[in-house]
């Protein structure tokens, strides 16, 4: 497994690769990796011939400084991760190498998209995303690039904005890993206790309400029975919302093929994002 933390050693190795006509595969990761990490670099191995994940916590894309502070970094164990994986290439670059000082900014106007759900409760954060996604799309030069729909909205996002900045890369997204349990995977869950992990089932299990409610109930409803659920629990809800998947509106009336519940919570100050397709 080859790791580069420099964008020009690294752009060598990929046109070597390019002239032999070998398949990109890219995972953009900010690390502390997990099996729902493994599972897109896994996809990428099968449909691609060679996959590269960049390893890069974004400083842009969080709007709370103590949440970019206590991100976990786990390098190591990453590298060791993917490196019994065989994956071939692992991109680390530094802070001022994504982001030289002379650099401009790419911003998409996201319209509506970034004023709902992580846009509405994390300002300014889908722009950092854009921003660092598009760099790194800029840099690797993927055929395709794999998104976990765990972050349902930055799944939309990032198509949106390879649409937009016509970009000739396939955004494929791929499904939720969960601990047995049924809690989703996450490198925040690092810093919850055994206690914390029970207490956060609650997630899950808000949604599976929420699938079962569905024959019955409208949307409204649907959301509004699945909160009661949830304040009987210890965790703070910031958000539950049941959207249209291709356009992201709420939906309050009718269902759509296709509707997901989307749901962020904090178990103390550990933010937790979950979703699930209910139609
Ligand atoms: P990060 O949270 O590290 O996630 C990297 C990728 O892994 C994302 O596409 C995310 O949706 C996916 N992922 C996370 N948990 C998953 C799970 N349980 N099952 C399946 N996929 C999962 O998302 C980011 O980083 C950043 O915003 C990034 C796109 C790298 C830009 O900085």
């Amino acid at each position: 497994m080859k790791v580069y933390s420099e964008i020009d050693a690294l752009q060598k190795q990929i046109s070597i690769l390019k002239s032999e006509g070998k398949t990109i595969g890219f995972i953009p990761t900010m690390g502390a990796l997990h099996y729902g990490h493994i599972s897109l670099v896994e996809s990428a191995m099968k449909q691609c011939d060679v996959a590269i994940v960049s390893i890069f916590v974004n400083p842009t894309q969080f709007n709370n400084s103590d949440d970019l502070l206590k991100y976990p970094r786990t390098l190591d164990s990453d590298l060791a991760l993917l490196s019994s994986i065989n994956c071939s290439i692992v991109f680390t670059p530094s802070v001022e190498e994504m982001y030289p000082e002379n650099r401009s900014v790419t911003q998409v106007g996201l319209g509506e998209l970034a004023e709902i759900m992580e846009g509405k409760f994390r300002p300014g954060h889908f722009n950092g995303v854009v921003d660092v996604v598009s760099r790194l799309f800029e840099i690797v030069q993927p055929d395709k690039a794999f998104f976990g729909l765990k972050d349902f909205q930055q799944v939309s996002v990032i198509r949106f904005m390879t649409i937009k900045l016509n970009l000739p890369i396939e955004i494929i997204p791929c499904p939720t890993l969960r601990e047995d349990s049924g809690l989703a995977m996450s490198s925040r869950n690092i810093r919850l206790s055994e206690t914390d992990k029970v207490d956060s089932l609650v997630i899950y299990r808000s949604l599976q309400l929420a699938k079962e409610l569905i024959t019955n109930h409208s949307p409204s409803e649907v959301i509004k029975r699945t909160i009661a659920y949830f304040e009987t629990s210890k965790l703070k809800l910031e958000y539950f919302e049941i959207v249209d998947p291709v356009t992201l509106k709420y939906l309050e009336e009718d269902w759509v093929n296709g509707a997901t519940a989307c749901i962020v919570a904090y178990c103390g100050d550990v933010r937790l994002i979950d979703n699930m397709e209910l139609v």
